[in-house]
């Protein structure tokens, strides 16, 4: 229970990649059709890393590789919940979104993992779980600041809460949560 005060922000330390791993297999179980993410952060920071693990937790064989849409802009993986992941990076113009349909297909059902999507919120239909993964520094880890635009989006990340909560003690080996 998130209790009386309702969260805005939560944010968790990424120290190694074995909490971004978990990050990921959290965040997988919380998607649902129509769910929209926004990965957010500079070059490197992690994205891709995330949306890996997001797709193996949710039972995408590892022959099948999960790399950065930069060019392709979309790539689809058809699992238990249709799931597009984009890359935005190269649009230059919010009106080249509407051409990609994603919107579109979100409204149909897919959720949608968007790499570079942060400019884009509304074109990719609002209410979306954003996730800011910012770079470690000189003295403080990796790090990952997870926040909610609308309803659908805040029940996610109370489902995300929900889960940490679950694990218990076992999410916090690797992730070090707080809410703000
Ligand atoms: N804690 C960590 N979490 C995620 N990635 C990490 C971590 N520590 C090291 N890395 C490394 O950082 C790199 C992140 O690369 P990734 O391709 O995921 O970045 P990206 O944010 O998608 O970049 P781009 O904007 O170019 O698409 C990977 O090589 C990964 O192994
Ligand atoms: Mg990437």
């Amino acid at each position: 229970m998130l209790g009386p005060f309702r969260m805005n922000v939560l944010e968790m330390d990424l120290p190694t990649r074995r909490a971004t791993v978990h990050l990921g297999q959290y965040l997988a179980r919380t998607l649902e059709r129509g769910s929209l993410v926004i990965l957010d952060g500079p070059l490197g920071a992690g994205k891709t890393f995330l949306v890996r693990a997001l797709c193996r937790e949710l039972g995408l064989p590892s022959r099948e590789p999960v790399t950065s849409p930069t060019f392709t802009l979309v790539q689809e993986y058809s699992l238990a919940v249709r799931l597009l992941h984009a890359d935005l990076y190269r649009l230059g113009h919010p009106d080249e979104v509407f051409e990609l349909g994603l919107e579109d297909a979100r409204r149909e059902g897919a959720a949608l993992i968007v790499e570079w999507g942060k400019p884009y919120v509304q074109e990719l239909g609002g209410d979306a779980l954003l996730v800011e993964l910012v770079p470690p520094g000189v003295s403080r880890p990796r790090r990952a600041s997870l926040s909610a635009t609308g309803a659908q989006s805040r029940r996610q990340l109370e489902r995300f809460e929900a889960a940490l909560a679950v694990a218990g003690s076992r999410a916090h080996r690797g992730l070090a949560q707080r809410v703000i």
